[in-house]
Parts: structure tokens; C-alpha cells; sequence
């Protein structure tokens, strides 16, 4: 499948930020970095109206704001009640620094060292 890739921000402030969050074709994604590989989700919680970009980074997951669900950012599986449905994640590519997501593919995130 050819995936649609989408720029949607500069990779150092993922990096700086370690949590953000961004709107792409009208559609609001959280991005993560863990250590130099950054992830991109949906920023909506599957259990209920949150943003996951208001909720904590824990090394690999992120922790809902509102019942302190954990989502894998890798995977987008629950990793803990009260969640049973995983979010979704995106694949995500670095070009020339920027980071680019494919809201129509299904995959993880990449490192700034891994340009492709
Ligand atoms: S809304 Fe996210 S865990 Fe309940």
C-alpha cells in the first residue's frame, strides 16, 4: 500500500518536548519521543474524552490524564485497566529533520538517525 505521508513538525521540538501534540488534516495526534524514536498516536483515549498529549510519558507509555489508563506508544495496546481498546498509532518518518506521519498506514515510530 502507498501510504500518504503528512509534515507535521520539527523532530527537536518532539525531542525537546518528549509529549506534544499536533493537528494534521484536521486530525489531532500526540507525539512521543522515546530516547531518539518518536511515536505518533491519536491524541484521543479510547476509554473516554481525554487528550493523551495531557497525560504523563512513562518511558515507553503514556498515561491517560483522566483514570491513568497506559497505552503503549509503541503499539497503541492497553497496557492497564481501565483500557481494553488500543489506540491508534501511525507510522512515522524523519526527513531533513521534520517529522512526517501516514495517517493511512499502520506501524511505529522512527529515530532521527534512521532517515529514509
Ligand atoms: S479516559 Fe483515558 S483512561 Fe479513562
Amino acid at each position: 500500500m502507498n501510504e500518504h505521508w503528512h509534515d507535521v513538525l520539527d523532530a527537536h521540538t518532539v525531542l525537546e518536548q518528549g509529549l506534544t501534540s499536533a493537528v494534521v488534516q484536521g486530525h489531532e495526534l500526540a507525539l512521543y519521543a522515546v530516547g531518539d524514536v518518536i511515536y505518533a498516536s491519536e491524541n484521543r483515549c479510547t476509554h473516554g474524552d481525554a487528550r493523551l498529549s495531557d497525560g504523563f510519558l512513562l518511558d515507553d507509555e503514556i498515561e491517560c490524564p483522566l483514570h491513568q489508563g497506559r497505552f503503549s506508544v509503541r503499539t497503541g495496546e492497553p497496557m492497564c485497566a481501565p483500557l481494553r481498546t488500543p489506540v491508534r498509532v501511525f507510522p512515522v518518518r524523519i526527513e531533513a529533520g521534520r517529522v512526517w506521519v501516514a495517517l493511512d498506514g499502520s506501524g511505529n515510530g522512527r529515530t532521527c538517525n534512521e532517515e529514509r
